[in-house]
């Protein structure tokens, strides 16, 4: 008896994930491997991948058509939450795992597989999001991480592939190690191992170098209606369209570039280039028209719940209770976040100029220090005499 019957695989075409094929077949008694790539904006050419996986044994070899699922429904709810781990990172390449999990699951179902596999090692974020995702959505689903026992090095699983007829990577020579999708790029090994080395050029794919970007500033006006990003420059756009047209303009301008040293769940620190171009900028822009529809409270508020978010996207916990709850309360927040933001796009820098909302909570009355003022200043005197009245009972006492 194997560990499985019948297994569907998360597969890249890369290696590590073609060797998984062979292994599981011959090493874990498994009688058939379906491999599933999914289609996530990668801009990788699918049809290879998929021959890739028949020619390195699987009995079928399934590709999912997931990018619109991607944008809509994994980031798009994140840029509600202006979800940034660490303060920083817009969690391109986390968000990707809950919604490849469900692929796994449901094809799990469709084709009467006992188990997913996926080909992530024991020191990563990715296993444990493919895991907790995948229990989270079937707990009787059995889950085989194949890398994570095998122990091979690098060499040895090339060697391992070659043997089954899995040939070695074309171009050897590329020392990192990369993940991609429509929202971004993530890079981390090599020379960047070291965080004190500042990453070389060629690490960066989405994002121009400043000495390349243009003289001139480029403005364009992002369109939300609430909370989701609808338009460019007055243009009405696909979530496809309006992520791809952005990650052009900001990268372009050289605007979406990360370097990092994040905290890995497993407790081990990791230094990570991400290019995330269109994601950074839709996050500042939003987190800027909420500054002009929600009221001060639920801005503070908000903020508290925005770092659970995105601890728990970070963490594997996209499907879990709390994260569902937390949705309903950014849901509910964003019900007038609907406007349009001004960004200006030079050297690097993406600044955001302007902000308009038909709901905006900005009275001009109130804020002006002309003559039009509807501010009544005599009030202020008994509200501050309020405010302070803890302070000033506690400071009589010391004296
Ligand atoms: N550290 C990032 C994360 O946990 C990205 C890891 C993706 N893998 C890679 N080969 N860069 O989301």
């Amino acid at each position: 008896m194997g560990r499985a019957n019948k297994v569907v695989l998360a597969y890249s075409g890369g290696v590590d994930t073609s060797v998984c094929i062979p292994y599981l077949k011959n090493e874990w008694g498994v009688q058939e491997v379906i491999t599933l790539a999914a289609d996530l904006g990668q801009g990788d050419e699918l049809e290879p991948i998929r021959e890739k996986a028949l020619t390195s044994g699987a009995s079928q070899s399934l590709i999912a058509d997931a990018t619109q699922s991607f944008v809509k429904d994994y980031a798009f709810p994140a840029i509600q939450a202006n979800a940034l781990y660490e303060n920083r990172y817009p969690l391109s390449t986390a968000l990707a795992r809950p919604l490849i999990a469900k692929l796994l699951v449901e094809a799990a179902a469709e084709y009467g597989a006992d188990a997913v596999a996926h080909g992530c090692t024991g020191k990563g974020n990715d296993q444990v999001r493919f895991d907790v995702s995948i229990a989270a959505l079937n707990p009787n689903l059995k889950v085989l991480a194949p890398a994570r026992e095998w122990g091979m090095s690098r060499e040895e699983t090339i060697a391992y592939g070659e043997r089954y007829g899995i040939a070695s990577p074309v171009k050897k020579k590329s020392p990192y190690s990369i993940d991609r999708n429509l929202l971004g790029r993530s890079i981390e090994a090599g020379p960047l191992e070291d965080p004190y080395t500042e990453p070389l050029e060629e690490v960066y794919l989405m994002t121009q170098a400043i000495a390349d970007t243009p003289n001139e500033p480029e403005y364009v006006e992002i369109g939300f209606h609430r909370g989701l990003p609808v338009s460019l420059n007055g243009q009405a756009l696909s979530p496809i369209e309006l992520i791809t047209q952005l990650n052009t303009i900001a990268g372009n301008h050289g605007v979406g570039r990360i370097d990092m040293v994040e905290n890995r769940l497993v407790g081990i620190k990791s230094r990570e280039i991400y290019e995330a171009p269109a994601l950074l900028v839709l996050i500042a822009a939003h987190r800027d028209l909420e500054s002009l529809t929600l009221t001060a409270d639920v801005t503070h508020y908000k903020r508290g719940i925005e770092e659970t978010y995105s601890q728990m996207i970070y963490n594997g916990l996209w499907y879990s209770p709390l994260k569902g709850a937390l949705d309903a309360f950014v849901l509910q927040t964003q019900e007038r976040v609907t406007g349009t933001v001004r960004v200006k796009f030079l050297k690097g820098n993406a600044t955001i100029v302007g902000r308009q909302s038909a709901s905006s909570l900005y009275t001009p009355d109130l804020a002006t220090y002309g003559a039009d003022d509807k501010f009544d200043h005599k009030a202020a005197e008994g509200f501050i005499y309020v405010w302070g009245l803890p302070t000033r009972v506690w400071s009589q006492l010391g004296k």
